[in-house]
């Protein structure tokens, strides 16, 4: 259309899967309500190097306001310093850096994640057992507050004990494989707690070619809805429980606009978390479905609406021509 795009704004994701899409749609989706704004999305694959890329990258092209889920925050944390120090807003989602340099964080607290789910273990277990964790990629943020969060929360068990903690990365394929071999040399799990959905699949999927699957809990965080996500997961009763970890798109962009025009913003969006456990995962999945169609239906009223304006727009130069001639 001819509206002019007065913003640009530049979206850096350290990975890309299933809960990076959610965020980007919901970014997407809500940028609908700003036409004076146009978001452009880079994704670098779990890789820092890529990331300060993607970043140089849309710096040079000038964007206005920098989005960023920082991959690692020691390697992360120059790169967005200097974007600050020229003058570009940036906004930190979900994972954040070594330094107060930038504008706004938006993000669920991941301390209190992990020490909830250290909480929920105890129960599980009833105060005794022997508990495997599978963490994210360990110089991220979000893999360090909830491995503190759940350690601390696991002092008040001693006879809980976890005897061992490995990096997958956030990575399912990767959860697989560590698994798989901590399988073969530790003859007592009974809970797995996985830092997000994915790896708990993962590691799910392991303990399936051994057979060995019934002897122990799964716990994720994330729980995205959607065919094979936590959600279902949980429903079909492969997870014991997981998390809420919102994605949060819709107010990643509101506070783009409100910073970009000058309008008052929270500099710390806390998102909220909860408990999806057997007793709400099929409410959650009812609700979530419903939703789903919703977002469907405005995607469709969406492309409608493109679709009549550029006739709209063609027969007026048509109907030109014709006054012209
Ligand atoms: C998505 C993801 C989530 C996890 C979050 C942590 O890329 O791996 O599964 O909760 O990042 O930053």
């Amino acid at each position: 259309s001819g509206q002019q795009r007065r913003y640009v704004i530049g979206v850096s994701q350290c990975s890309d899967d299933e809960w990076r899409e959610q965020m980007n749609k919901e970014i997407t989706r809500e940028a609908l309500f700003y036409p004076e704004a146009e978001v452009v999305f880079r994704s670098a694959g779990d890789d820092n190097k890529r990331q300060i890329h993607d970043i140089e990258l849309l710096m040079r092209n000038k964007v206005d306001l920098l989005v960023v889920s920082p991959n690692e925050a020691d390697a992360i944390t120059p790169v967005i310093e200097k974007a600050y120090s020229k003058g570009i807003p940036v906004i930190l989602v979900d994972r954040k850096i070594h330094s107060n340099q930038y504008t706004a964080y938006i993000g669920a607290d991941n301390y209190t994640i992990g020490y909830n789910v250290g909480e929920y273990i105890a129960s599980r277990l009833q105060g005794k057992g022997r508990v495997v964790e599978v963490t994210g990629l360990r110089g991220s943020t979000p893999a360090a507050e909830r491995h503190r969060g759940m350690t601390d929360a696991l002092r008040e068990y001693p006879d809980i004990r976890v005897t061992a903690s490995v990096d997958a990365g956030w990575r399912r394929d990767r959860a697989r494989l560590v698994f798989d071999s901590l399988l073969t040399h530790a003859p007592e799990i009974d809970m797995v707690f996985a830092h997000n959905d994915r790896m708990a699949a993962g590691a799910y999927e392991a303990a399936v070619k051994y057979g060995r699957e019934k002897e122990m809990l799964f716990v994720g965080i994330d729980a995205l809805a959607g065919e094979g996500y936590g959600v279902e997961q949980v429903a079909s009763g492969q997870l014991d429980a997981t998390f809420i970890y919102p994605t949060g798109g819709d107010r990643v962009m509101q506070t783009a606009m409100a910073i970009l025009t000058g309008k008052p913003y929270e500099h710390d969006v806390a998102l909220s978390s909860a408990l999806v456990n057997k007793g709400n995962a099929r409410v959650m999945r009812m609700q979530t479905g419903q939703i789903r169609q919703l977002d469907e239906k405005i995607d469709m009223l969406d492309k409608r609406i493109n679709h009549f304006l550029t006739r709209y727009a063609s027969q007026r130069i048509l109907l030109y021509t014709c006054v012209v001639m």
